[in-house]
């Protein structure tokens, strides 16, 4: 079995998985995003605290399981440094004191594997990914050849969910608060300009979409913003950001560029309406579309686990001196 440890945000979570049966064995997480809520975003420091109350207590229910482990696995790129240290740390002393090696889990390949927990692996597969630090368009082959064909020039879909939700007091995270809001709202009532419209490149924006939406709740607010306000902004706010990712899709299948199967992951995934709307495009294309369970959505050890166990099969372990964490990652 191998034990991962996921802890590059504001999720502490650890996982145990069979090597041989991809079988998930033990998983649990403790989200802080209670805690993060009052300040409308992941205070990085506070997760790092968080983490070090969480992990420990999780970690106390996999004792069992302690000799049966073959190796640990642990996020070490790309994601907040203060709270992938936590994680990280945690995997060195195991791999220590078990004197089993250390496997370094890109987060990113974690999300895309999310689609194939306690399952096979399904490729070639074309991925958008879209979470809180990410929106990428993925041409994924195997574990080790993806390619990013796209990416965001500035904020991601689910942060530019969060500011949203911030700019409106509504709390965070904000993906899952503006959904529902949008819900009840009217998506015409106010006309956000679709980012890099007429932009032929395979990229994506979300600062303009964001100050838009700013100044429109400026000028509501002169008066009172009520809670019709709120969902119409939502409502119109969510169909431009979902139109914006729906070009770039549409534009990568003119290019004829994707393959027959596509797949959403990440946090924002969680989407419904972006949801709804790929998988009727990928009806119309007759392609095949993968998702990966809502629970795996956002981030979780799970997914770590599950990219470790083709790892640990290719022994692609790293040693205690070697590993490092990082915020950033240029390509995979
Ligand atoms: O993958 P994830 O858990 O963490 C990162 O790796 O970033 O994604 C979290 C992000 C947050 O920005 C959150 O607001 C967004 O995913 N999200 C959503 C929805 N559910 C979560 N965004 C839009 N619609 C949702 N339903
Ligand atoms: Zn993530």
């Amino acid at each position: 079995m191998i034990l991962s440890i996921e802890s590059s945000c504001d999720d502490s979570s650890i996982a145990i998985t069979d090597i041989k049966s991809k079988r998930l064995i033990f998983h649990k997480k403790i989200s802080q995003e209670l805690q993060h809520s009052v300040y409308g975003g992941v205070v990085p420091e506070l997760a790092a605290r968080l983490h070090v109350e969480a992990l420990p207590k999780i970690l106390q229910e996999c004792k069992g399981y302690f000799p049966k482990l073959k190796a640990i696995a642990v996020t070490n790129a790309p994601g907040l440094s203060v709270t992938l240290m936590e994680g990280v740390t945690m995997a060195k002393a195991l791999s220590l004191s078990l004197n089993i090696p250390l496997i370094a889990v890109n987060h990113l390949k974690g999300h895309i594997y999310s689609l194939f927990i306690e399952k096979e692996t399904v490729f070639p597969v074309t991925i958008l990914l879209v979470s809180g630090g990410h929106t990428q368009l993925i041409e994924a082959k195997s574990l080790d050849d993806m390619k990013i064909l796209g990416s965001t020039l500035d904020d991601s879909f689910g942060e530019s969910f969060d500011k949203v939700a911030k700019m409106m007091n509504l709390g965070y995270p904000g993906g899952p608060i503006v959904q529902e809001k949008a819900l009840n709202g009217d998506e015409n009532r106010f006309d956000f300009p679709v980012p890099l419209r007429q932009s032929p490149n395979i990229e994506f924006s979300y600062s303009g979409l964001k100050n838009a939406v700013r100044l429109q709740i400026e000028k509501l607010e002169e008066d009172e913003l009520e809670e019709k306000d709120i969902c119409d902004i939502c409502a119109s706010f969510e169909k431009t950001a979902v139109a914006h990712i729906m070009q770039k899709v549409k534009k990568l299948l003119k290019k004829n560029s994707a393959f027959g199967n596509f797949a959403i992951v990440g946090g924002a995934s969680a989407n419904i309406r972006l949801r709804g709307e790929i998988e009727a495009l990928c009806q119309k294309h007759k392609m095949k579309l993968f998702l990966s369970e809502l629970k795996y959505c956002s981030d979780n050890a799970a997914m770590i686990g599950r990219v470790a166990i083709e790892q640990f099969e290719n022994k692609d372990f790293t040693s205690i001196e070697d590993i490092d964490v990082q915020t950033r990652l240029k390509g995979f």
